[in-house]
């Protein structure tokens, strides 16, 4: 079994998504300003308060009962990959121990020159740097523009060449490579399932449930006892 997940599985602990007409990041907030290495060359102050925001936003967020059930299915499913596009950590609260992490994490940083790893100080700091070399510190989570982690990319293609069932659950499916998962998934005999309360999301899924994430994952949950 195949899951991914996007910012929708995470809207019900009460971080937006990124698209929603009217609270998402994208449609208050310049991605190019804010998840660009342009933007943060501009700009490091800004990116660096702006990520500093969203991470004090996300300490405050519990997992829901739809992180928890796929922390429940890591036990009860061997062969379960969880791959996540979020960078909030909140499969690893729920007990998922083995989480794909496509986008990176928002609670890392590393230097923007050489990608050393680095945590983000307990008192704010300004500008930070690297202790190694001593570049600026940015968060450790994939730009557009940038490539994803090949050693992440590479277990996902290995999971979507023998995937039985492929579950996206609270994504648009819009960015790629993830939005292309279901497809692959399916092309390799995999039957596949979309949860999402926005009927647009439905993609060449032969099942769909429109419905929020922790009441579908609730109902297939108690269906599959
Ligand atoms: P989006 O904001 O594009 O899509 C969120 C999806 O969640 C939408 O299809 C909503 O209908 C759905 N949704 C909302 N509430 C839900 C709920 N309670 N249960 C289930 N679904 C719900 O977010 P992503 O698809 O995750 O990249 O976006 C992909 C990437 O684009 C993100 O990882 C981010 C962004 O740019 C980076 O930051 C690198």
């Amino acid at each position: 079994m195949v899951v991914l997940t996007g910012a929708g599985i995470s809207a019900e602990s009460g971080i937006p998504t990124f698209r929603d007409p009217l609270d998402g990041f994208w449609s208050q907030f310049d991605p190019e300003e804010l998840a660009s290495r342009q933007g943060f060359k501009k700009d490091p102050k800004l990116v660096m308060e702006w990520y500093a925001w969203r991470r004090e936003m996300v300490l405050k967020a519990k997992p829901n009962a739809a992180h928890e059930i796929l922390a429940k299915w890591e036990n009860r499913f061997k062969n379960l990959t969880l791959i996540t596009q979020n960078v909030d950590g909140l499969h690893q609260s729920a007990g998922s121990k083995k989480v794909l992490e496509m986008h990176g994490n928002i609670h890392r940083l590393k230097c923007f020159d050489k990608s050393h790893p680095c945590d983000w100080p307990s008192v704010a700091e300004s500008p930070l740097t690297c202790s190694m070399c001593g570049s600026q510190l940015r968060p450790d989570i994939v730009w557009f523009g940038e490539y994803l982690s090949s050693d992440v990319v590479s277990k996902i293609d290995v999971a979507l060449m023998s995937c039985d069932v492929f579950f996206a659950i609270g994504t648009s499916g819009v960015v790629y490579p993830a939005a292309g998962y279901l497809d692959k998934a399916k092309s390799m005999g995999a039957l596949t399932v979309v949860i999402n309360p926005d009927r647009g999301s439905k993609g060449n899924a032969e099942c769909f449930i429109q419905e929020t994430a922790s009441k579908a994952l609730s109902i297939v949950d108690s269906l599959i006892q």
